[in-house]
């Protein structure tokens, strides 16, 4: 036995923060199950039916209470599972030290992890030889196919839980690069419809006031992106009495949020008043320098996208030129040059999802039907293996539709059934004036 460590410690292998947090982290997670009942049907039949007995899975996702239900959904099914992070600030370090100690899953996350570190980890799930892929980014997708192309062929198929990673897997489409079926998880409507609109509306605030304490009512707040997750963002913004406006580079998107009744303006013009800033686009430097110049003393920026890569903090620092303190858990003072002296910035979890470093990520009950979508995806790609190439696929709609179906009823609410006679004219062209 390794020096230091118990025999429970021992008997699975992984990389996590503390032991001690385990105890929390089990409570955490049977907490988060309460309201994940349409996952907790599914590991139910499972257990019995034992449908993915003999692959395994390598699961690179934010390490959440949420996610430790999911994880043990797909054991319960009979797969080795190992986790990894899917983003260097979102692991709840309690739960991946539950995962090891109580679970039994090889889990490799740890909170504040630097880049060698994180990669460390990836490559410690695919030592393992998945034969399934899950991913959250397509971090674990794209270094399995530059660093261990060897290795490719042995997946019989993957998942994609967000949009950015899904863009990602249709680039390597297009480049003929992708070496095995993916299955878009991000795009069932059960997912992105609610994960993205309400869990990240929600859970964005969440992170943003958890770490600052700001009064939302009557602040000025600039929403840079319309997709579901800017739209969900900026409704409960609206809803907490701010006063929102988006930036959008698509005109149907930016039509769409004017008559959803939000002002919608470049950037370079919101950026003069803002002050609170949002940025959920998926896309680079949304915010850059000549942002930052524009914008009132105090302002504070977050990111809700997937990378670090939308607050242009290189240039922000440059702007700093030094002059950079943590004044909070969480937030990072920059003082750049402003007429008459220095004006603050502030930068919500280092430009990291702001939703899961500031706080807890989507709430459980919208997680519920994601990881719905993953487990009864990778049930379905094992029984359609024969026919998948490799491309990225649409989750079936009957999957969709049962999720929706098992959601409504555990939330006991009934909906209508077509009459004979509806059924008929809805397929009939005959029938008109
Ligand atoms: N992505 C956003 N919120 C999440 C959560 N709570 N768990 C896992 N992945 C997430």
């Amino acid at each position: 036995m390794a020096e230091g460590m118990t025999a429970r410690e021992q008997a699975t292998p992984g990389d996590f923060a503390d032991a001690t947090l385990a105890e929390l982290g089990r409570q955490r997670i049977a907490w988060s199950s309460g309201n994940m009942p349409v996952l907790e049907s599914i590991a139910k039949r499972f257990a019995t039916e034992m449908p993915l007995a003999g692959v395994t899975i390598a699961a690179c996702l934010h390490i959440t209470t949420e996610t430790a239900n999911l994880l043990r959904t797909l054991k319960a099914g009979g797969a080795e599972v190992i986790a990894c992070a899917s983003n260097p600030l979102s692991t709840q370090d309690d739960v991946a030290a539950s995962l090891v100690l109580d679970e039994g899953i090889e889990t490799y996350a740890v909170r504040g992890e630097d880049s060698g570190r994180y990669y460390a980890h990836i490559d410690a799930a695919l030592d393992r030889h998945p034969t399934i892929t899950m991913d959250d980014g397509c971090d674990l997708v794209s270094r399995l196919h530059q660093v261990r192309p060897a290795q490719v062929g042995e997946v019989i198929a993957g998942t994609e839980e967000t949009t950015t990673g899904v863009i990602r897997l249709r680039a390597m489409e297009r480049d003929g690069a992708l070496g095995y079926p993916i299955i878009a998880v991000n795009d069932a409507d059960t997912k992105h419809m609610f994960d993205n609109r309400y869990g990240t509306g929600q859970s964005t605030l969440d992170g943003i006031i958890r770490s600052t304490n700001v009064l939302f009512a009557g602040s000025r707040v600039v929403v840079a992106g319309y997709g579901y997750c800017g739209k969900g963002v900026a409704s409960r913004a609206r809803g907490l009495g701010a006063i929102v406006t988006v930036t959008e580079i698509n005109p149907l998107r930016a039509l769409e949020a004017v008559m959803d009744g939000f002002r919608v303006a470049p950037m370079a013009v919101a950026a003069q008043d803002g002050e609170i800033f949002i940025t959920v686009t998926g896309d680079r430097d949304v915010l850059r320098a000549e942002h930052f110049a524009v914008m009132p003393d105090g302002a504070i920026v977050a990111n809700s996208g997937h990378f670090d890569v939308e607050i242009d903090l290189v240039a922000l620092a440059k702007l700093a030129d030094g002059r950079r303190r943590q004044v909070r858990p969480n937030v990072e003072e920059f003082a750049i040059p402003a007429a008459g002296g220095t004006k603050r910035v502030l930068v919500i979890a280092e430009g990291r999802l702001v939703n899961l470093g500031g706080a807890e990520g989507h709430p459980a009950a919208v997680m519920d039907m994601s990881f719905a979508n993953q487990s009864l995806t990778v049930e379905w790609v094992l029984q359609h293996r024969a026919e998948l190439e490799p491309r990225v696929y649409d989750v079936p709609a009957e999957i969709d539709e049962e999720i929706a179906r098992l959601k409504l009823a555990s939330m006991g609410i009934e909906v209508d059934v077509l009459t004979e006679a509806q059924r008929l004219y809805l397929s009939s062209w005959t029938s008109g004036t």
